[in-house]
């Protein structure tokens, strides 16, 4: 880069008149910025905006999220994915409740302490809410980067990851929170994958790539690997009373999260019984197939429904399940039993 500070300027200048006008841009509240990064880490503005509308008007402050029930905050956060998130912010919010008299500090080695923050939430968070100057290295800034810099290293290496946060820090202007966030716009808005609008980007006299015209090849990213494949077989398992087995899911990323029981598709129905201690009644209806895309697996759903006479602690009445959290993936295979 040629100039720092007319880079710094353009950037800064092209942010004010054309950044888009968010919910969590309206609030200089530290806890509702920390919630919006910790939904936009890992999920597209467009899907964000009404989950976190919906958790501001439900818990509004650092007590109301700190004091919630786990499973009303899953039900809530259901359809976003990656539910570890919500669960270590809660548990990251009960210590700034008890540790630091429900005030979000504004040191980040106290800050980084907390569960669930990372460099990037961490830098997101201390630049937006107090313009601590950490940079907010996301997969937008990356890619803005390597372009400007005609960087051609792995961006999906951690360590090449670190040295674009340290270039960032290196370059940061007082005004850190827009700083890190005028990259981001950038790179959601103008410097894009695919098309990037060069003709109206605002450092398109500071980009290496640009002059090389080389900005079709950035960045850099080693192929991702084949995600594994899981075959299973999903039950519902019914009673006469309408209910139906619903289990909690325990030590998993969906910790919480309630599931149908799923099973390997070589487990016998003799074994599950064993498992369950029921005695099933296996016409073995087959209500659908289902397919499902996580970010390193992919699971390939087939639903069967089986009936008993006994009793079993997970019975849940079929008008209950709508009010229990659930994954997406598990939701699909429910509305092939529904429908
Ligand atoms: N993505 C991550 N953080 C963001 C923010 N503060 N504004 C817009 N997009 C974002
Ligand atoms: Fe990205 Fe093009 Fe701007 Fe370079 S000139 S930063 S490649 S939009």
């Amino acid at each position: 880069m040629l100039n720092i500070s007319d880079f710094n300027n353009n950037l800064l200048v092209w942010y004010q008149a054309n950044k888009r006008d968010l919910p969590w841009r309206r609030t200089s509240d530290p806890y509702r910025i920390w919630l919006s990064e910790v939904m936009l880490q890992q999920t597209q503005v467009i899907t964000v905006i009404p989950y976190f509308e919906k958790f501001i008007t439900n818990y509004p402050d650092i007590d109301s999220l700190a004091d919630a029930d786990e499973g009303r905050l899953l039900k809530d956060w259901e359809g976003l994915g990656y539910y570890n998130r919500i669960r270590n912010f809660q548990t990251a919010v009960k210590e700034v409740q008890n540790t630091y008299d429900s005030k979000v500090p504004d040191d980040p080695d106290a800050f980084f302490s907390l569960k669930g923050v990372g460099p990037y939430i961490g830098g997101a968070v201390q630049s937006i809410a107090f313009n601590n100057l950490l940079a907010a290295v996301d997969g937008n800034v990356l890619r803005v980067m390597a372009r400007l810099n005609l960087d051609y290293r792995d961006m999906t290496k951690a360590s090449v990851q670190k040295s674009v946060k340290q270039n960032i820090e290196a370059i940061m202007p007082l005004e850190a929170g827009d700083f890190n966030q005028a990259l981001m716009e950038l790179g959601a808005t103008i410097c894009t994958p695919r098309a990037p609008k060069c003709i109206m980007c605002p450092v398109q006299g500071h980009c290496e790539a640009y002059k090389a015209g080389e900005v079709a090849s950035l960045p850099v990213k080693k192929k991702a690997k084949a995600k594994k494949e899981i075959y299973y077989n999903v039950y519902f398992i019914l009673n006469d009373n309408e209910e139906i087995i619903l289990r909690k899911q325990e030590g998993t990323l969906l910790q919480g999260m309630y599931e149908l029981p799923k099973y390997d598709i070589d487990t016998s129905v003799e074994s599950i019984e064993e498992e369950l201690g029921l005695t099933l009644d296996h016409p073995n209806l087959h209500v659908g197939s289902v397919k499902h895309v996580f970010t390193h697996q992919v699971w390939y759903m087939e639903g069967y429904v089986l009936y008993t006479k006994d009793a079993h602690p997970d019975f849940i009445s079929l008008n209950e399940v709508e009010k229990l959290p659930m994954s997406k993936a598990m939701q699909k295979i429910y509305r092939q039993f529904e429908g």
